[in-house]
């Protein structure tokens, strides 16, 4: 499997703390925000991974970065022009991914505690279209909303609904395969102008080729200032138990 991290946008609702910065590039606890999905994506044994990059200080994120090395990855990188959305940004990645499959992590996502590299085993191996991990918050609104049936099955999702179906979200991570670049070449955009990732998704729900398991571990976007709070607490309290992990040996420079 190849990885994505998306990094692009405007994050207009961090604003002031992203008006003359890249929201990826703000701090978490101890470490850049852009380090967590990295890590995600690392702890499933991915190691070839495309950095869609977009909006503010674009070039910080490729010194702070580099090639990756020190994260025991392979970086490569892409320019979003204009935030135009999810499915877009990930359309930008067609000839990076080839004919793999390949997992997408959005750049202010924040998973502790469950690994994630037996569900990505099990999307690989099950023949599923494509994938994302479902989890329960308490402000749905914010997000894309599943609907399921009564079986607990997804019957479709909704980007920010006025009225949430449920308390259940697709949050940030995507397992998808190359097809899925045709299914974004003929999206149409949303209602705010943004090709939207729960639209491929929702491609995948006739013939039950979804995957989308609830996710069991600790979760956080950090897309709004309360979340990026969390997203610290989240992390601290990792910190604390012993669990919050330092993979690799940060460099103090990572052109060394
Ligand atoms: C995006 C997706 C949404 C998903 C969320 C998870 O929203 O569009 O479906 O639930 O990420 O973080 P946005 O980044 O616009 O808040």
């Amino acid at each position: 499997m190849k990885g994505l991290v998306l990094a692009g946008g405007t994050a207009t609702r961090l604003f002031p703390l992203t008006i003359v910065t890249n929201k990826h590039l703000l701090p978490i606890y101890d470490r850049p925000m852009i380090y967590y999905p990295l890590e995600t994506l690392a702890g499933m044994g991915i190691r070839e991974v495309m950095v869609i990059v977009g909006g503010k200080s674009v070039g910080d994120i490729v010194e702070l970065l580099g090639d990756g090395r020190h994260f025991g990855l392979e970086l490569t990188y892409r320019y979003q022009r204009g935030a135009l959305g999810i499915a877009h940004a990930i359309g930008l990645a067609r000839d990076f991914i080839g004919d793999d499959a390949f997992c997408v992590v959005l750049g202010d996502n924040i998973l502790r505690g469950e690994p994630l590299e037996p569900l990505a085993s099990q999307f690989e191996g099950g023949g599923w279209g494509a994938g994302t991990l479902l989890y329960r918050v308490p402000d749905p609104e914010r997000f894309g909303v599943a609907e399921l049936d009564a079986d607990g099955r997804v019957l479709g999702f909704e980007e920010k609904p006025k009225v949430p179906k449920s308390d259940l979200i697709p949050i940030g991570v995507y397992f998808l395969r190359p097809d899925a670049f045709d299914v974004i070449a003929h999206l149409a955009p949303s209602g705010r102008g943004e090709f939207e990732i729960t639209d491929v998704l929702n491609h995948y729900i006739p013939g039950k080729r979804l995957f989308a398991p609830v996710y069991e571990g600790h979760w956080a976007d950090a897309g709004t200032v309360p979340s990026l709070l969390r997203a610290a607490e989240l992390a601290e309290a990792d910190d604390k138990a012993g669990r919050l992990e330092r993979p690799v040996e940060w460099p103090r420079d990572p052109r060394d």
